[in-house]
């Protein structure tokens, strides 16, 4: 049977950090800290409004993650570099490895979809610029039901869109809370340990089915179950 990828965005295919280079220009040797609280403010903001019944797109969350950030650190950035910034996160750039194994993996016996909290004409836009919207046969996103991960009703949403069964259907992430959404409902799921300092932190006995330090590995990690 052949097999889905559904591989996450933000963190995963393409760098949050990549607003660094950015920030260095506006705030010097504070851009990599204020990078850090902005992306985990910004993820907080999704959990927040999953919980809450609120959801408002993840542009909404990445903006007011920014301003909180900015109040947080007391770094009062002006209006035009704010709007840099946020222009800056719809051009973020991919991670090296990325190209080559969405090539090598679209050889293979897959059908590769891009899931992501971000909305489809966002994440869209992203994929298109980094030059990788071309190995998707899709580009689900939580938007389409109005929640965000790790909500199990994201992860059954990804299965009906895909029309696959959740044994055949991989999650890869580099966001671990991503993985463990995909494994507590059931998916297979493929931790991508972005950073050899990331901690996976499993419950309850849910853990990644493999891990792999570069998406190179996927294909191999996934042969070997
Ligand atoms: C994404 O859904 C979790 O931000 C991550 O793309």
């Amino acid at each position: 049977m052949k097999n889905t990828l559904a591989f996450d965005v933000y963190g995963t295919l393409i760098d949050t950090n990549g607003v660094v280079f950015a920030l260095q220009e506006m705030i010097g040797d504070r851009a990599a800290e204020f990078s850090r609280v902005w992306r985990e403010k910004q993820l907080e903001y999704t959990f927040r409004r999953g919980l809450m019944n609120r959801y408002r797109d993840f542009s909404v969350c990445t903006r007011e993650a920014l301003v909180f950030t900015c109040a947080a650190l007391q770094i009062d950035l002006c209006e035009a570099n704010k709007k840099q910034l946020i222009e800056t996160y719809s051009v973020l750039p991919v991670f090296p490895d990325v190209i080559e194994a969405l090539e090598n993996l679209n050889t293979a016996d897959y059908g590769l979809y891009a899931f992501s909290n971000g909305t489809a004409d966002a994440v869209k836009s992203l994929l298109e610029h980094a030059g990788i919207l071309c190995y998707f046969i899709d580009v689900i996103s939580v938007d389409e039901i109005k929640t965000f991960k790790p909500d199990p009703a994201v992860y059954h949403h990804l299965l009906k869109r895909c029309n696959t069964a959740a044994e055949s259907s991989w999650l890869i992430s580099g966001n671990a809370f991503d993985v463990l959404g995909a494994k507590s409902a059931g998916l297979r799921g493929v931790w991508l340990q972005r950073n050899s300092s990331a901690v996976f932190d499993a419950w309850e006995g849910l853990s990644a089915d493999a891990t792999i330090s570069k998406l190179s590995g996927l294909d191999g990690a996934i042969r070997s179950l």
